[in-house]
């Protein structure tokens, strides 16, 4: 089990596993003295060696949310979903056992309780799932009913079920089809809300921003409470840079997510 509090500094973990998930890369890393996690944290990642190798990038690490955590041997194993779409995910795609990882976090906040709804209503959208498995894992631990909707654009851009979200029942959409309801995600959603009240569920959300606007918009109407798990571009990932701002949904002024998120509280 991992120690309190969380380090400041990068540390070096070694990669345990990397297999395929779907469309997605599901790694593994060991980390030997970083603490334990909350579901909605993130963690800056780089490989140690050839980071910079396609004319120079991706020079500074990147985020990713930390899809499972568990105590393994004398530390803590790392579980990351990640899709290939540019330099940093793309090395990060090709690691192998015994390469290392230059890891800082976790940092950021995390999901908070139901509070006085029923249980929880998990919805995730492409590589939007990873924080969503773990959060999904420790409300099961405390038995509180978690109903899972995820969406996938196609086959090629989805992942992370069979290893993630293996033991429970999840409502699936897809937008070609290919598996579950053809359509959007927030469709599951609509149709779970109808008729609700706000006390029925709490509803936690990752994925692009415009499956995030819908389900901001399905609870709002609802009164539902709904967190939202953020994403901006990021270069430091503890509040130093300013590059992470996003406008405060529904006030004004601006949110660093690194900090005051990845998990935004609506309403
Ligand atoms: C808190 C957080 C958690 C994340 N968790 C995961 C995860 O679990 N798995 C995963 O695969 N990815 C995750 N990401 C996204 C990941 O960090 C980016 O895809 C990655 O930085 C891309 O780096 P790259 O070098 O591969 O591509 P780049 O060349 O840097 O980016 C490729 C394209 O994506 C855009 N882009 C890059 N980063 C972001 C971003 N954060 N938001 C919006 N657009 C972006 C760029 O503008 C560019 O168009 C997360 C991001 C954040 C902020
Ligand atoms: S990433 Fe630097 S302030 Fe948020």
């Amino acid at each position: 089990m991992g120690k309190a509090p969380a380090p400041w500094g990068r540390r070096l973990c070694a990669v345990t596993g990397n297999r395929a998930s779907g469309g997605y890369r599901l790694f593994s890393l060991l980390d030997r003295d970083g603490p334990e996690p909350r579901p909605g944290q993130f963690y800056m990642l780089a490989t140690a060696r050839r980071w910079q190798e396609r004319g120079g990038r991706p020079f500074l690490p990147r985020a990713f949310s930390v899809a499972d955590a568990d105590p393994e041997g004398d530390g803590l194993r790392l579980d990351f979903l990640v899709e290939g779409i540019g330099p940093g995910t793309d090395r990060l795609c090709a690691l192998e056992p015994g390469e290392e990882v230059w890891v800082n976090g976790p940092l950021g906040n995390s999901f908070s309780d139901p509070g006085r709804a029923a249980g929880a209503i998990l919805v995730g959208g492409g590589i939007g799932v990873a924080p969503l498995a773990l959060w999904r894992r420790r409300l099961a631990a405390r038995n509180v009913p978690a109903r899972v909707l995820l969406g996938f654009r196609d086959e090629a851009h989805s992942g992370g079920l069979d290893d993630l979200f293996s033991c429970c029942e999840v409502g699936l959409a897809s937008d070609d089809g290919h598996v579950g309801h053809r359509g959007y995600v927030t469709d599951l959603l609509a149709a779970m809300l109808e008729g609700d009240d706000a006390a029925s569920a709490a509803v936690y959300a990752c994925g692009p921003p415009p499956m995030l606007d819908a389900v901001a918009l399905l609870c709002g109407e609802r009164g539902v409470a709904c967190e939202l798990a953020m994403e901006s571009p990021m270069a430091c990932g503890y509040g130093a840079c300013f590059g992470c701002g996003v406008p405060k949904p529904g006030g004004e002024g601006y949110l660093r997510l690194c900090v005051d998120g990845p998990v935004v509280r609506l309403g």
